[in-house]
């Protein structure tokens, strides 16, 4: 298996590294720099893999991002060729204001087997396995996939919870699900996290639905396939500039809708690391000059789905 267990363990390093260098900004109200340490170290620590990899997901095209762009090369090289998709920081709102829920995020599978997503928004939705693959689509009305939802998970309307990002966009979803009584889980940021909500039961989600960054939906479809959830999304393309974009990234059918084997094939590696404490991990602790960090770490090919706590102390 080329995403081997020592593989593994380097790219839970990466993920912690990146997630304890931006850790001095929490609570600094400063994004840029926040972002900034957590890209730096994690381009550092992927070089020194030994690794073909590229940057499939990054932090936008080379005028816009130096580091971790859509297209970079990384890693010492050799004979292991992989996509990244990267989010250093995923929530920089939670690292500049000190609020429970960011993570730093990567995926990484076989070359050509992740999914090229452009920067654009994407209209998502996720279920548990739980739930019959048929009986949710992007394209039922929301009254039917809650239905479905409740029928197969034997709950009253009332008793299913959608998790969503509270944002005006939303209003129309929102409105019918308080008309439904379905219960809410509004979220202010970090829809990767939203979406892993429904790989188990102890986050009390049974759909996370709704629009947002295209790329976090690629990043948390690779993540939820290791738990054998459901999840599709459909970029929407907002003006020429992103349709431009996307034709050259060779999307043909912009109204396409994705099913998660369209966005991740084959073995895949997702490792999310804490910044500050949330439902999926715990943040990063400072204690006696030692940083203890959390990461979820999933591995499709070993149906690995578990929590790593690394001890570290860091050279600054
Ligand atoms: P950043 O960490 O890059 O700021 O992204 C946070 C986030 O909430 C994502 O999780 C989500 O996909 C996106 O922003 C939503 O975008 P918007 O704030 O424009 O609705």
């Amino acid at each position: 298996m080329p995403l081997n267990k020592d593989l593994i363990d380097k790219i839970i390093n990466v993920t912690s590294t990146a997630a304890m260098s931006c850790y001095k900004f929490v609570g600094k109200n400063q994004k840029k720099n926040a972002d900034k340490a957590a890209t730096d170290t994690m381009r550092n620590e992927i070089n020194k893999i030994d690794i073909n990899g590229e940057v499939v997901i990054g932090e936008g095209e080379l005028d816009k991002a130096p580091m971790l762009y859509i297209g970079e090369k990384l890693g010492r090289g050799g004979f292991l060729n992989l996509d990244i998709a990267v989010d250093p920081v995923e929530g920089t709102n939670f690292v500049a204001k000190n609020l429970p829920g960011a993570l730093s995020v990567i995926s990484v599978a076989e070359k050509g087997n992740l999914f090229n997503a452009p920067e654009t928004y994407m209209d998502k939705l996720a279920v548990s396995g739980d739930v019959p693959y048929d009986a949710t689509d992007l394209d039922f009305p929301l009254e039917k996939n809650i239905k479905n939802i409740a029928e197969a998970l034997n709950k009253n309307v009332h008793d299913v919870t959608a998790c969503l990002l509270d944002r005006p966009r939303h209003k129309k979803i929102i409105d019918k699900l308080k008309e439904m009584k379905v219960k809410m889980k509004l979220i202010s940021d970090g829809d990767v996290s939203g979406a892993l909500m429904v790989t188990k039961k102890k986050f009390n989600v049974d759909i996370f639905l709704g629009v947002g960054g295209g790329p976090e939906g690629v990043l948390a479809a690779s993540a939820i396939d290791a738990y054998e959830c459901k999840f599709q999304g459909r970029f929407i393309f907002e003006n020429d500039n992103d349709i431009s974009r996307a034709k050259k990234m060779g999307i043909v059918d912009l109204k396409k809708k994705y099913n998660l084997r369209e966005i991740i094939k084959g073995d895949s590696i997702f490792c999310a690391t804490g910044i500050t404490n949330g439902d999926l991990v715990k943040g990063i602790e400072f204690k006696d000059n030692k940083y203890t960090s959390e990461t979820l770490v999933t591995h499709k090919g070993s149906n690995m789905c578990k929590i790593v706590v690394r001890e570290d102390t860091i050279k600054t």
